[in-house]
């Protein structure tokens, strides 16, 4: 059993978000001792240039990047990149700062290794978080910035908020991904529309030409969803990440609520077969058109390589280190090169999309 192993019965009985706030510390504390992180990272960070991948121009040496959500400041780069992630998205970042939600705002469904949160986008605005970046430049990995809404902006000046953002951000990020699909700011997902999506990617495209993702929900209606990445796609997305958090409450056993409502998204176990379903689909409809990133409920190297056939060629994760502990990657890692190997698999790109039926 692993030390965190050990530990987690004990970090369970405290509040979620505190416990987020600790290791977020102990990250802090930990980049002020370079040997440590240096110590951190060769016993994290494990090449295999099996696993290394370009993609848009950019270098993934292994295909597990941090799902967005976890560093929503830019206060732990170096830190969360010695633990073997090959990119990091940071955000969601606003235009302007905000407080998010009434706490408790994060809940554990330990039975069913899940999380319910229902942040509401808490984080330093974009003037904030530049200078956290500035402080990170160069980069040592890839870095995603992912970009959401204010919620006090009304939906008709929705497009000019993330465009104040992209401005602010522009020069700091490796690629921007737009979020649409957060459940906790009202009427985001309303925004996954093809007209919006459309003026959104002209308007980013006159800012910026690095790669721009768009990041949806598990729970669009599938016809809707279809149209809506095709749009993207001819506007020259490079790529769809999918998914965010899902509000199907049936999920759970006993979903938390505030003033008798049912309240945030769910991730972890109980998203991954929907998530994968929504892959399934996308692969089917437009592996080779766009890059596909893959994130919701993945807990395993047998996860990421059943993502990467179905034509991920990325994924990211965040719930399965909230049960598994810092060494999740590493060992997600080790056990994916293993089974390349074993399947007699030269290089993951010979992995990605072979399981697509396209019938
Ligand atoms: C505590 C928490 C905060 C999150 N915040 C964001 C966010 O700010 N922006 C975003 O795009 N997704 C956010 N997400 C969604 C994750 O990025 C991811 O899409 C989702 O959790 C599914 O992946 P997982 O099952 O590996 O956690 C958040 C998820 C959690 C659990």
């Amino acid at each position: 059993m692993s030390f965190y192993q050990k530990l987690k019965p004990f970090i369970f009985k405290f509040d979620a978000e505190r416990m987020h706030n600790v290791a977020m510390s102990l990250m802090h504390f930990s980049s002020k001792f370079p040997l440590l992180e240096s110590y951190i990272a060769k016993s994290h960070c494990c090449i295999y240039e099996e696993l290394s991948q370009n993609i848009h121009g950019l270098k993934f040496y292994n295909p597990i990047g941090l799902a967005s959500g976890f560093d929503k400041n830019a206060e732990a780069i170096r830190p969360l990149a010695s633990l073997g992630f090959s990119f990091l998205e940071l955000g969601s970042i606003t235009q302007m700062p905000q407080d998010g939600n009434p706490k408790p705002r994060i809940f554990r469904h330990i039975e069913q290794e899940s999380v319910q949160n229902a942040l509401g986008f808490n984080n330093k605005g974009a003037r904030g978080v530049l200078a956290n970046l500035q402080k990170n430049y160069p980069f040592c990995i890839p870095i995603g910035i992912n970009i959401g809404k204010n919620k006090n902006i009304v939906m008709a000046d929705s497009l000019k908020n993330y465009e104040l953002s992209l401005e602010t951000l522009k020069d700091y990020g490796d690629y921007f991904t737009f979020n649409l699909s957060s459940p906790n700011t009202p009427g985001l997902r309303d925004l996954q529309n093809e007209s919006f999506v459309v003026d959104l990617l002209d308007m980013a495209h006159a800012i910026t030409t690095k790669p721009l993702f768009i990041k949806i929900s598990p729970d669009m209606e599938i016809d809707s969803m279809l149209r809506v990445c095709q749009k993207a796609i001819e506007k020259k997305v490079s790529g769809i990440i999918a998914t965010n958090t899902t509000i199907d409450y049936s999920l759970v056993p006993q979903p938390a609520q505030r003033n008798g409502h049912n309240i945030g998204g769910l991730s972890g176990k109980v998203l991954t077969s929907k998530s994968r379903e929504i892959l399934k689909i996308l692969g089917q409809n437009f592996f080779r058109q766009t890059t596909l990133i893959s994130v919701g409920g993945i807990a395993s190297a047998d996860e990421i390589y059943e993502r990467l056939r179905l034509g991920a060629s990325l994924v990211q994760i965040m719930t399965s280190m909230v049960y598994g502990g810092p060494s999740v990657v590493k060992h997600m890692n080790i056990q994916l090169h293993k089974k390349l190997e074993a399947d007699g698999i030269k290089h993951i790109r010979e992995l990605i999309g072979t399981g697509i039926n396209r019938d």
